[in-house]
């Protein structure tokens, strides 16, 4: 056969699998095999993935593994960890590897001008860092009226906030920070306005990240909070107050950040990607370099993983696997996490970016559309807070939701009970969804309760569970910067598996640029009017409506 009929053979496999009758049981799975917790669950490390409460059986997890294999995982595997092209519509590689790697590493990184050495690199910029970052929070780099800082404000938008964001909250939130970080990224006033109410100007530096430094809501904001500083200090002020995470370091120096304030990093770094870059050093300044290390080390612990596990094993392999099995065998479209860990509450926000814009795609890299379906719609809140919006339809709705709920054994807080009753809840949803609630339960629970004949067929029916709804459960010991870094890496693969299965480009994004050119266009006519005929009627009446409702 030829790679093609193998990997053809190997998506019809899986097609034939779901068919299969009781493709969709999960219960009576359980019921014939009560060891599938084992069998069914992987662990590296303190790290359990547990995916036996899905309708992966013995034959569908051998088809996914063909499938893997048919689709070259084990090459693309090796062309991404030796920084070959793995974006070949913007000619780069995806080394964000080579970030978290060791200087001597020798992780090389391809570019249309050649190849970096990406962990020398990488390296040398780290040291840059914890320099400043010492430097900042030991009151040597003070602001212009010779005061400490006392805040680092974070410009910056996707890539260049939601990881810096996420990974600082979820890092601070127990002990609180070293020094406390605030983020803008929006391009609406009213954030800025609602920052600038709160910071004392003398006391923040003001880092502008943004890979491109071209980004229209971050360069808005960047300009806004330079007034505002140069308002309240004076212009002289302002280079004591900024610095610049980019890769653009002719745009850095044209805003007048100077070079040595100026913490870079290379094409082949990814936006959503970045935070193991120079954009990560809010979270360096909030959490310490200390656990900022740590988080880069959890995460080449996983790229190890990744990188040596036999895909049987292979956490992030049997992740992204588990997605292909509903997405592409149950047609199942879309995914909820679910973190019961009040610290990792815009842990869905960062994988919303991370898996949509990377997968969200419909071209494949043979360049015509794909003919299965790619990266469902992801969404997500804490535990327990979800339970009491979106579960209801996740329980009983008429699709099913996948779910990962996410936990640590152990709190960093004092209050065990209070941490044993949101486990017991994590647990509780997982369970509710696998077992559902039959007609005859839930009549024979009426009746105990003494409701009435007529009122059992009126409402039993609302209160069944059908259950049989998959989830997976990630459990770990507890939420350190290490753990925390090995937790974004695994997504971080998983994203990339599906990619190489799913035969598209997770490291482009053009989907995002139609948007961005039409809104160049509105802008002046928000101003002057609709240029008749540039627009769909909806918009130029829309545009009409807007000046109106505004008295122009
Ligand atoms: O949303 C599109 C995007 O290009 C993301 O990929 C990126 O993270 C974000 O914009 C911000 O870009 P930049 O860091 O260049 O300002």
């Amino acid at each position: 056969m030829t790679s093609d009929q193998t990997l053809h053979a190997a998506w019809t496999r899986l097609a034939d699998l779901a068919a299969r009758p009781h493709s969709r049981h999960i219960r009576a799975l359980f019921a014939a095999g009560p060891a599938r917790a084992s069998r069914f669950s992987a662990s590296f490390e303190d790290l359990t993935l547990d995916f036996s409460k899905s309708s992966i059986d013995a034959h569908a997890l051998t088809a996914l593994l063909e499938l893997a294999n048919a689709a070259g995982l084990q090459d693309f595997r090796h062309r991404l960890f030796a920084g070959e092209v793995v974006n070949p519509t913007e000619g780069r590689a995806a080394m964000h590897m080579a970030l978290r790697s060791h200087a001597d590493a020798g992780m090389r990184a391809a570019l249309p001008g050649g190849i970096d050495d990406a962990s020398g690199l990488a390296a040398a910029e780290r040291a840059r860092m914890q320099a400043f970052v010492e430097q900042v929070l030991g009151g040597a780099v003070r602001g212009a009226t010779g005061q400490t800082f006392d805040t680092v404000l974070n410009i910056g938008i996707g890539g260049s906030d939601l990881g810096p964001r996420m990974v600082t909250e979820a890092l601070t939130l127990a002990h609180g920070p070293k020094l406390r970080a605030r983020f803008l990224s929006n391009v609406d006033g009213h954030a800025f306005q609602a920052l600038a109410r709160e910071l004392d100007p003398a006391r923040t530096l003001v880092l502008v990240a943004s890979k491109t430094f071209t980004t229209l809501e971050t360069m808005t904001n960047a300009h806004a909070a330079r007034a505002w500083l140069a308002a309240a200090l004076g212009e002289a002020a302002v280079g004591a107050h900024f610095g610049a995470l980019s890769t653009n370091l002719k745009a850095t120096a044209a805003f007048g950040i100077a070079p040595d304030r100026v913490f870079g990093f290379r094409d082949w770094v990814g936006g959503r990607y970045s935070v193991w870059s120079s954009i990560g050093l809010p979270v360096a300044l909030a959490a310490g370099w200390e656990a900022f290390q740590s988080f880069l080390d959890g995460a080449r612990a996983m790229d190890i993983h990744f990188q040596t596990a036999p895909f049987a094993e292979n956490l992030p392999v049997l992740l992204a696997l588990v997605g292909i099995w509903h997405v592409n065998a149950l047609d199942l479209r879309t995914q909820a996490v679910l973190a019961y860990d009040e610290r990792l509450r815009r842990f869905p926000a960062y994988l919303q970016q991370l898996e949509m814009e990377s997968n969200g795609k419909s071209v494949g890299l043979d360049d015509v559309p794909v003919s299965h379906a790619t990266c469902p719609v992801l969404f997500g809140e804490p535990g327990t807070d979800a339970q009491h919006s979106f579960m209801q339809l996740v329980h009983q709705g008429t699709q099913a939701v996948p779910v990962d709920f996410v936990f640590a054994a152990v709190p960093n807080h004092n209050r065990p009970e209070a941490h044993r009753i949101l486990i017991a809840n994590a647990l509780a949803q997982a369970e509710a969804l696998l077992r559902g609630k039959t007609r005859g339960e839930v009549e024979a629970e009426m009746r105990a309760k003494g409701a009435s004949e007529a009122e059992i067929a009126e409402i039993a029916p609302h209160r069944v569970f059908t259950g049989d709804r998959p989830t997976n459960t990630l459990i770990f010991r507890e939420l350190t910067p290490y753990a925390l870094g090995r937790l974004i890496a695994l997504y971080e693969h998983k994203v990339a598996t599906q990619g190489c299965i799913w035969n598209i480009d997770s490291f482009d994004q053009w989907g995002v640029e139609l948007g961005k050119v039409l809104a160049g266009g509105i802008l002046p006519e928000l101003s002057t009017g609709a240029t008749p005929g540039a627009h769909d009627g909806s918009t130029e009446a829309l545009i009409g409506r807007f000046r109106a409702l505004r008295g122009e």
